[in-house]
């Protein structure tokens, strides 16, 4: 196996390895964001998100203990509190950390007789004491407002935080019990009787999501294990930050060493091929079939050069030569000599036809013999 190969392997796993601790968690994250998106029992019912959950339509991580919200058959959001049972939320305010109850069966005085929030994570904000009579008396229908609800063919039930009304009523009728409501605002100057239409307004401080909310976040547990409470902003885009800061680092880690494998393979699929196909060699290859005629001669010029073989004698045309410079050994006899027309210089016969065969010049002299007719040996 190549060692590129190898690095390219151990890359790979490399990466699976990473793709698992990066991206895993983050899509898991991502899933788990996605899991906790708004829901309603209904359509126009309160948004229910984090830190209320709905049992039946979310998973128990987007909620916050205290805060499960059922939904009835009619299509109302219930919330049931330890010691006063189910009751209806009307509204929710996330950025407040407040919300809005009635009683689904439209008798919420009735429920404010046995109200207690003890073991639920919600108080109230403003309270108001109201003191509530059961009176037999007909004529007190036509100047308070009694409690339908409540009341029966014989008696009817009042409610007052009003000072005055509450003495009259303590003197002709019999007192139930005084309660501390939970109101939506205080009334400094109270009606003669309470009007019933009014939910009872709850707030909670913890998780405290209410900055996250009023900056367009969302809350949430930071991961599965942790009670640790995060935000996420939420863009206009709809997919939140933390969620493409998670693409981005998942998906970003792995492009970027993918990348580097890449380049490296391209790097070591160069280098194997560099070594393979040598250029140079390539073109040795190429060109060295093609003679090289480039300042030589052409045979037919070098062959009608004329000749000499030396006799015994070793006479030469030019008797202070007698080394060939090509060759640089000097004359024997019997050796066949030849001598360039326009110098007169000579030199072995081989040596300077495989020299003017590369070379259109004299070696000494450097002249230029041109093509000649043939030169008969004098
Ligand atoms: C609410 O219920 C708890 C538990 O039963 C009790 O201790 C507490 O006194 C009650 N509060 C009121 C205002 O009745
Ligand atoms: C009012 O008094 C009647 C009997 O006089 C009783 O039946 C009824 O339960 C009482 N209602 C309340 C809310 O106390």
């Amino acid at each position: 196996m190549k060692p590129t190969c190898i690095l390219q392997k151990t890359m790979n796993i490399l990466i699976v390895i990473l793709s698992f601790f990066f991206l895993f968690p983050l899509l898991h994250l991502v899933a788990s964001i996605e899991s906790c998106l708004n829901a309603v029992c209904q359509i126009e019912a309160p948004v229910v998100r984090f830190p209320f959950w709905i049992q039946s339509q979310q998973p128990k991580i987007c909620g916050f203990p205290g805060f499960s919200v059922s939904c009835n058959s009619e299509g109302q959001t219930l919330l049931k509190l330890p010691y006063s049972g189910e009751f209806t939320i009307q509204e929710i305010d996330y950025s407040l950390q407040q919300l809005w109850i009635n009683d689904p069966h439209n008798c919420l005085p009735k429920r404010i007789l046995s109200f207690n929030l003890s073991g639920s994570p919600f108080d109230g904000i403003y309270f108001q004491d109201f003191t509530f009579f059961n009176c037999s008396l007909e004529y007190l229908k036509y100047r308070y407002n009694p409690i339908d609800c409540l009341s029966g063919s014989e008696y009817t039930v009042y409610a007052t935080s009003n000072r005055n009304a509450f003495m009259y009523l303590s003197s002709v009728c019999n007192l139930v019990k005084t309660v501390k409501i939970p109101v939506g605002l205080p009334d400094y100057e109270p009606e003669l009787s309470w009007d019933i239409g009014n939910d009872l307004r709850l707030s909670w401080d913890t998780p405290s999501c209410g900055k996250c909310e009023l900056h367009g976040g969302r809350c949430g547990y930071k991961s599965n294990s942790s009670q640790g409470i995060g935000c996420c902003s939420v863009p206009q885009n709809g997919i939140p930050r933390s969620a493409r800061y998670a693409i981005t680092v998942g998906l970003g880690v792995p492009a970027v060493l993918c990348f580097i494998v890449v380049l490296c393979c391209l790097c070591g699929k160069i280098k194997y091929y560099s070594s393979r196909h040598d250029p140079i060699a390539d073109f040795r290859t190429t060109v060295a079939p093609q003679p090289i005629v480039v300042g030589g001669l052409d045979v037919s010029t070098i062959e009608s050069y004329p000749k000499l073989v030396l006799g015994e004698s070793r006479r030469l045309p030019n008797p202070d030569d007698n080394t060939c410079s090509i060759c640089l050994s000097e004359y024997k006899p019997k050796e066949t000599l030849k001598s360039i027309p326009e110098c007169q210089h000579c030199f072995h016969a081989d040596c300077i036809d495989e020299w003017l065969l590369v070379n259109a010049s004299c070696p000494i002299c450097r002249k230029s013999p041109q093509k000649l007719p043939a030169v008969d040996v004098p």
